[in-house]
């Protein structure tokens, strides 16, 4: 084998994606030769402190079929590395996460974790359910929303906020900010609202003079929502949500405003109520720092009120139906 540089290495023999390969992670990335590639694999792979420093979630079948079995012996490597595999949750030492989103799970949340499980139908469960249900309206700083915790990532929360509130072929101003915001118009339109995209350069906010101006014009209230990304994850511009909260006051227009808070609600100002938020919603592996897996999502009173959407035609509904 040629030259090769530790991480395109390890990138080419993994089938599943790496935010940073750990090779560039903790700064080793280097050239080196057949022999020494085989033992910088080794040692990425089987020795702890390498694994605990690395977040991968991949298939190392490409890395272990090229190192002879006698390497492989001679390292204290979990059986599920011999099998080809590094499992994240067998795996010796601690996994990080070097991926721009969800974060490190704090200890003291993993060992609070470490409890028996609960009968889901338990008044137990119950009890705890309504309680964690209005601390969670703390961090959305609100005292009026409902809110409700699904499982699902953000992507689906995105969804619930959608299909429960607007009806298909809805007139949605939206802005094109970055790459969450276009997944979620993208989302929009493939369920099948009519999306006005207001388009600004990577790096810049959401343009709300044009939110402005359509506001004026739309005097028969064919828009039915203003969608907003508060902090977009890909360019780390964060929107001002007050403004566009003026904006729609000013012109006394009554569109939903719908805002993904996935990167924003728990580590930065969040004000669902004094913003007039109609629909704000987070998922647990992001500020929360908990496991992945609920999607919280918050209705207002108004959104409440309409719980077929803006028509009597109602969307479409699956894991999200709120
Ligand atoms: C701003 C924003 N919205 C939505 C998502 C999608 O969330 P998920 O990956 O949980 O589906 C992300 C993910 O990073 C995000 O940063």
């Amino acid at each position: 084998m040629p030259f090769l540089p530790i991480s395109s290495a390890l990138s080419n023999s993994l089938d599943t994606h790496i935010g940073v390969s750990p090779a560039v992670a903790d700064g080793r990335e280097q050239n080196v030769t057949n022999n020494d590639h085989t033992d910088a694999l080794l040692k990425l792979l089987c020795e702890p402190q390498y694994l605990s420093n690395c977040a991968w979630h991949g298939n190392f079948e490409f890395a272990i079929a090229n190192v002879p079995a006698n390497y492989l012996s001679s390292y204290n490597t979990s059986v599920s590395c011999k099998s080809g595999k590094i499992d994240n949750v067998y795996a010796p030492g601690r996994n990080h996460l070097f991926v721009p989103g969800p974060v490190n799970i704090p200890e003291p949340v993993l060992r609070a974790m470490n409890r028996k499980n609960e009968d889901y139908g338990s008044p137990a469960v119950l009890a705890m359910t309504k309680v964690l249900l209005e601390d969670v309206k703390k961090i959305f700083k609100t005292t009026t929303v409902t809110p409700f915790m699904i499982s699902t990532t953000g992507i689906g929360a995105w969804e619930s906020a959608l299909t429960n509130t607007l009806s298909p072929g809805d007139r949605i101003v939206s802005f094109l900010i970055g790459q969450f915001s276009l997944l979620w118009i993208d989302q929009r339109q493939r369920v099948n609202f009519n999306v006005d995209v207001v388009e600004s350069e990577l790096g810049q906010g959401a343009n709300l003079d044009i939110l402005a101006s359509k506001s004026v014009d739309d005097t028969a209230h064919t828009i039915k929502a203003v969608c907003i990304v508060h902090n977009e994850m890909t360019t780390g511009v964060t929107n001002n949500l007050a403004t566009v909260r003026k904006i729609l006051d000013h012109y006394k227009h009554p569109a939903f405003f719908l805002v993904d808070g996935m990167s924003s609600i728990c580590a930065l100002d969040f004000r669902t109520d004094e913003w007039g938020v109609d629909v704000a919603l987070t998922g647990s592996h992001k500020a929360l720092s908990l496991p992945t897996g609920i999607g919280i999502v918050c209705a207002s009173p108004k959104a409440l009120s309409r719980p077929f959407g803006t028509s009597s035609t109602p969307n479409p509904r699956y894991v999200s139906s709120i």
